[in-house]
C-alpha cells in the first residue's frame, strides 16, 4: 500500500470522518429530551501511559506491510519492543466528597503494562478493591492487549467494554487465548498477545441505545456513552466517558476518540441538561502521524467553538495539532517532563510539552 492511500485510509476512518463541518458546530441544539445524569465535585486524570507504541514510524510499517488500515490486528506480527500501552486512573471526588476510582483501558505490552502497574500503585488498588472496575474504551491492541497485567491481580474486575467484538477480543479476555501471527518475510508464526489469567468477573457490554436514555450512568456525574463507528484494523464501536462537574460543566474523556472528537462534544451538547462545556482529556485521533491535511485546521476552529476551558490530550491526537491548536488559542494543558525519567519514551514527544504525557496528572 502506498504512504497517500494509507494515510487517506486513516482519514476515512478517524476523527476526520465525522468532521462535517457546519452541523457539529455549537449552535441550535434539538428539541428531544434532556439527559440529567447527576453531578461530580471534581475529576482527577493520572496518565498511567498514553505512549501505545514508541516509534510511529516502526507501527506504521507494521500496517503497511499487512494491507494497510483496514488490516484485521490480530494478523499483524507487531514489533513487540515497539508495544506500550493507553491507560489512565480516573479519582472522581463525588459531591460528599468521597474518592472513587477506576481504569479506562490496560495498555497493550504486557512487560510495560507490569512496569506501569508497578510504578503506580496499580496492583494493590486492583486487589484491594479500591479501584472499582475498568471501562475500555475500544478493542484496539494499544488499549486492551495488556488485558493480563490488570486481570492477573483482579480476575473479577467489572469490565464495560463496547458490544462490538470480535471472538479473538473474547477468547484474549475469557479464554486463556494465545494469539499468533506469521511473520511474511519468515514464515514464522510469532506471537502478538496472551492472557494466562482470564477474566471471571461481570462484563457489562455497551451499546448505542445505552442502560438508560441512551448512556451507562456509573456513578452520580459519570457516564459511558457508547459509539457504534467504524475503526481502523477491523475495530468497532467506542465508549467515551462524560463527566458533569457542579458549577463547572462536562468533562469529555476518551481512548482514542475514534467517533471525532466534535461530534463528542455535539452529542454532549444535544442530550445533557444544563449542558456547559468545561474540559476534553483523551487521545483525539488527528494528526495521529504527525502528518497534516487542512480539515485539522476546521477540528481547532470548532475546538474553539465549543468554548472548552481545559483541554487535555495526548496519544494518537498528534503534537503536531496540539502544538498549532495551543498556539491558536486553545486551552491546552500542559505537561511536564517526568516522561524523561520513564525507561522508554515517544520518538516524537517534543519540548512544547503540549501533551499530558506519562507520569502527569490533570484535575477538572
Ligand atoms: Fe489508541
Ligand atoms: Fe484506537
Amino acid at each position: 500500500m502506498k504512504r497517500r492511500d494509507f494515510l487517506k485510509s486513516l482519514g476515512a476512518t478517524g476523527a476526520a470522518a465525522s468532521i462535517g463541518g457546519a452541523t457539529l458546530m455549537p449552535g441550535k441544539a434539538y428539541a428531544r429530551k434532556k439527559v440529567d445524569f447527576g453531578q461530580i465535585k471534581s475529576l482527577k486524570i493520572d496518565v498511567l501511559t498514553e505512549t501505545s507504541w514508541f516509534d510511529n514510524d516502526k507501527f506504521k510499517k507494521n500496517i503497511m506491510d499487512y494491507g494497510g488500515a483496514m488490516t484485521n490486528q490480530y494478523t499483524i506480527p507487531w514489533i513487540w519492543d515497539n508495544a506500550g500501552g493507553y491507560a489512565a486512573l480516573i479519582t472522581v471526588t463525588t459531591l460528599e466528597g468521597k474518592q472513587r476510582k477506576f481504569l479506562m483501558d490496560t495498555g497493550w505490552n504486557t512487560d510495560w503494562m507490569d512496569y506501569i502497574w508497578d510504578m503506580n500503585n496499580i496492583p494493590a488498588m486492583l486487589k484491594s478493591g479500591e479501584i472499582e472496575f475498568m471501562v475500555l474504551s475500544h478493542w484496539h491492541l494499544d488499549h486492551f492487549w495488556g488485558i493480563e497485567s490488570t486481570t492477573k491481580h483482579r480476575p473479577d474486575i467489572t469490565i464495560y467494554a463496547p458490544k462490538t467484538y470480535y471472538p479473538e477480543d473474547m477468547a484474549l479476555l475469557k479464554e486463556k487465548a494465545h494469539h499468533k501471527a506469521k511473520d511474511k518475510a519468515t514464515g514464522k508464526m510469532i506471537s502478538i498477545c496472551k492472557n494466562d489469567h482470564p477474566h471471571t468477573g461481570k462484563l457489562v457490554l455497551c451499546e448505542p441505545k445505552g442502560e438508560k436514555d441512551g448512556i451507562y450512568p456509573l456513578m452520580d456525574g459519570v457516564a459511558i456513552k457508547n459509539f457504534d463507528v467504524p475503526i481502523l484494523l477491523r475495530v468497532r464501536g467506542e465508549n467515551v466517558l462524560y463527566f458533569n462537574i457542579k458549577d463547572k460543566g462536562i468533562v469529555t474523556v476518551t481512548g482514542c476518540c475514534h467517533p471525532g472528537i466534535l461530534s463528542l462534544f455535539s452529542y454532549a451538547r444535544k442530550n445533557f441538561k444544563g449542558y456547559k462545556p468545561y474540559g476534553c482529556y483523551g487521545g483525539l485521533h488527528i494528526s495521529l502521524f504527525e502528518n497534516w491535511k487542512p480539515k485539522f485546521d476546521d477540528i481547532i476552529k470548532g475546538v474553539k467553538a465549543f468554548k472548552i476551558q481545559k483541554l487535555g490530550c495526548n496519544h494518537c491526537t498528534g503534537w503536531i495539532w496540539a502544538e498549532k491548536a495551543a498556539a491558536a488559542g486553545v486551552p491546552i494543558v500542559k505537561g511536564t517532563n517526568k516522561f524523561k525519567t520513564y525507561k522508554k519514551y515517544s520518538t516524537v514527544a517534543k519540548a512544547s510539552n503540549v501533551f499530558l504525557t506519562n507520569g502527569d496528572t490533570v484535575v477538572f
